[in-house]
């Protein structure tokens, strides 16, 4: 018989035993004395949680604004590395100073997610060193073809993070006010930086309808990825 088989026997044995003997009357009587402290209650009134339970929503509340949190501090960091792809091809251009309008905003908006996400303990997406790259070859790759496919993809990257921004919107709850109110600066602001876009000829690209999606889709698969990783 091996040590393991001797270990696996033993416990068989020893709950045999304690089934038929010491055990049951002994955790009947746990069971009696915890019972007149849960029915006290709690000094809040509300009914004492049972062991192992957890009060309904405490623990789903805070993964989801974990969540929320890694892929906005996500988002914000592909935004702000996009801009510099472009910046870095069409920073002397005539778009530069717009551009870098924009950039200066997502630095703002990264500035705000990289406190929050410290303030909560939430941990940053392991997929940073991604997105790090990414989004600038994004940028710049979109900056190559030509500051209206820049534009483009500005367009489309705005476009669903507006989307993105909405939703978190309505999902947050009255106490948490301030962080609904971030999330709808940004929003207007994410919104202005497609305004420019459009009127910066985004629409005249070459392509634009296959372009656009090919974005929007790499970007909606980003923060899926983002959110749970
Ligand atoms: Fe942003
Ligand atoms: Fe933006």
């Amino acid at each position: 018989m091996s040590s393991e088989d001797r270990t696996v026997s033993q416990t068989t044995d020893g709950a045999e035993a304690g089934d038929t003997e010491g055990g049951r009357p002994k955790a009947a009587a746990g069971r009696e004395d915890e019972r007149p402290k849960a029915a006290a209650g709690r000094e809040d009134g509300r009914p004492e949680a049972a062991p192992g339970t957890y009060l309904p929503g405490d623990l789903d509340r805070e993964a989801r604004l974990a969540r929320m949190l890694r892929v906005d501090h996500a988002g914000e960091y592909g935004a702000r590395r996009i801009y510099e792809g472009q910046l870095a091809v069409l920073g002397r251009s005539a778009a530069g100073p717009t551009i870098r309008h924009m950039h200066e905003q997502e630095a703002k908006h990264l500035e705000t997610f990289e406190r929050l996400i410290v303030e909560n303990r939430v941990r940053p997406t392991a997929l940073q060193p991604v997105w790090h790259i990414a989004g600038f070859a994004l940028g710049a790759a979109t900056a190559l073809m030509g500051e209206k496919a820049a534009m483009a993809c500005t367009v489309a990257v705005e476009e669903v993070i507006d989307e993105h921004y909405a939703r978190q919107a309505e999902q947050l709850e009255e106490d948490q006010a301030a962080l609904k109110e971030t999330i709808e600066t940004f929003r207007a602001e994410e919104l202005e930086h497609r305004d420019i876009g459009l009127e910066h000829g985004a629409e005249e690209t070459a392509g634009y309808e296959a372009l656009s999606g090919a974005i929007k889709a790499g970007s909606r698969l980003a923060i899926w990825l983002s959110e749970r990783f």
